[in-house]
């Protein structure tokens, strides 16, 4: 497991885009009701099914529409965002145990519980949907699932990418904790997020043998949205209902980054060049204007100059590579704004040291 690398998104979606069905038809608005089926913490269902076909409410296919009319709720924009990230979340997991048995995770070299795991990580997304459709009031539209394709080609891809969904979930969910009105939406949220936390300490501990922890602090981002519109990649165009708020709500739509030839490592020290790789979405630099790459990790962040002529920049090597860091290219010291940040969010995984190596 030493060297990971994913499928070029491009071949996986030739092959996945012949199986896509059509976009569904809204659903009833029976589902509405908090009390309609079974309830996250009260059924067995979001914990311990064990079943190939999606459980409830992974196996509805439309958005769930306003029963009433009126202002949205406080945090109903909140939690819009966070159900359709939900379904990029579920929707990976469900693909996992649709795709793989437990003896493919087996004969990868994975432990022997690693599919059941899988399945009961994906009971728990169930149980997000849910609780992430109950928060939404019946004024507002409950986005429903579009149809994905995620870089993964084998059990061992498939545990690296679940890796980084993974912590990537903590940084955009205490990202979200910013933006929440009500305690009650915060308490919720770092309810998920601790969930999530031990989703990526279980796989951490079980699947790489490495160190569980990713030092005092899961690394923080406030923008959350950049977070969440970096998963916008596999989400299939034209596959969402049309019911479906834009995601997310505001979208700035910003420039994407992958580590670029000539990145000698993600690591801190490291010189990593970064690669727009958007043809039709690349930033603009103003010459002579001062630009910085901002690096965030735990609950700081730290500004180096980023050069525009060989789109590089230094990793600062004071950066304990544990968990995650989360960069940026900026056009302010800190990026102290959203419209500050010109392009990101590069996600780069620290730990295991494995996923390091492979640039993901
Ligand atoms: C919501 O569902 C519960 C349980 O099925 C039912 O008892 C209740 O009447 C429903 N409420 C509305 C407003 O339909
Ligand atoms: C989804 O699952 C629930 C609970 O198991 C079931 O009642 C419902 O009929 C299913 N819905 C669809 C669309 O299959
Ligand atoms: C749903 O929301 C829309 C837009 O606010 C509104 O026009 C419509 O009447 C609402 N639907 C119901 C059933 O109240
Ligand atoms: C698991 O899936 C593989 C194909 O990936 C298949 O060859 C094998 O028979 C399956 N094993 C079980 C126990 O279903
Ligand atoms: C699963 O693996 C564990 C530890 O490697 C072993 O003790 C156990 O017997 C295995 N279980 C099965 C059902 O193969
Ligand atoms: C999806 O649509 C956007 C713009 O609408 C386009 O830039 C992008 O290349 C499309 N992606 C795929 C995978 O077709
Ligand atoms: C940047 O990414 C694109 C798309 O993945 C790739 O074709 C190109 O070779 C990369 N360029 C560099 C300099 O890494
Ligand atoms: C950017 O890199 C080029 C090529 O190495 C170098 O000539 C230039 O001085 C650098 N610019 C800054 C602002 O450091
Ligand atoms: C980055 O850190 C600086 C101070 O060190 C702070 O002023 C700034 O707000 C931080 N940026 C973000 C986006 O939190």
């Amino acid at each position: 497991m030493a060297f990971i690398r994913f499928t070029p998104l491009a071949a996986v979606l030739a092959f996945s885009l012949a199986h896509c069905a059509p976009v569904a038809e809204p659903l009833l608005s029976e589902l509405s009701n908090t009390s309609y089926g079974p309830i996250p913490g009260q059924s067995p269902l979001y914990s311990t099914y064990s079943g190939t076909a999606p459980p409830f409410p992974g196996n509805i296919t439309g958005a769930i529409v306003n029963t009433t009319a009126g202002p949205p709720g406080e945090d109903d924009l909140l939690f819009q965002n966070l159900l359709s990230a939900e379904w990029v979340i579920f929707s990976f997991y469900q693909q996992g145990v649709e795709r793989f048995n437990s003896t493919d995770f087996i004969e990868a070299g994975l432990p022997n519980t690693t599919y059941e795991r899988i399945q009961q990580i994906r009971d728990n997304e169930a149980g997000h949907l849910r609780i992430f459709q109950d928060q939404i009031s019946t004024n507002s539209v409950k986005p429903g699932p579009c149809q994905y394709v995620y870089p993964f080609e084998d059990p061992i891809s498939y545990i690296a990418l679940q890796t980084v969904i993974e912590i990537s979930s903590m940084a955009f969910l205490t990202g979200l904790e910013l933006q929440a009105k009500l305690t009650l939406s915060k308490a919720a949220l770092v309810a998920i997020a601790a969930t999530e936390s031990r989703h990526n300490t279980w796989s951490l501990i079980d699947n790489w043998k490495s160190t569980p922890f990713a030092g005092p602090a899961d690394t923080v981002y406030p923008y959350a949205n950049q977070i969440l519109d970096f998963t916008n990649e596999w989400v299939v165009n034209g596959s969402c209902p049309l019911e479906n708020p834009i995601y997310p709500t505001p979208r700035q739509n910003l420039p994407q980054i992958t580590p670029g030839a000539g990145t000698t490592a993600i690591t801190p020290g490291s010189t990593i060049v970064f690669n727009f790789t958007q043809p039709d979405n690349q930033p603009h630099f103003t010459p002579d204007q001062d630009y910085y790459a901002v690096f965030f990790h735990g609950v700081y962040n730290i500004s180096v100059p980023f050069n525009t002529t060989t789109y590089s920049a230094v990793i600062p090597p004071q950066i304990e590579p544990l968990g995650i860091i989360i960069a940026v290219v900026a056009d302010e010291e800190g990026a102290p704004t959203k419209e500050s940040v010109l392009a990101g969010t590069l996600i780069l995984p620290q730990s295991p040291a494995a996923l390091a190596a492979s640039g993901v």
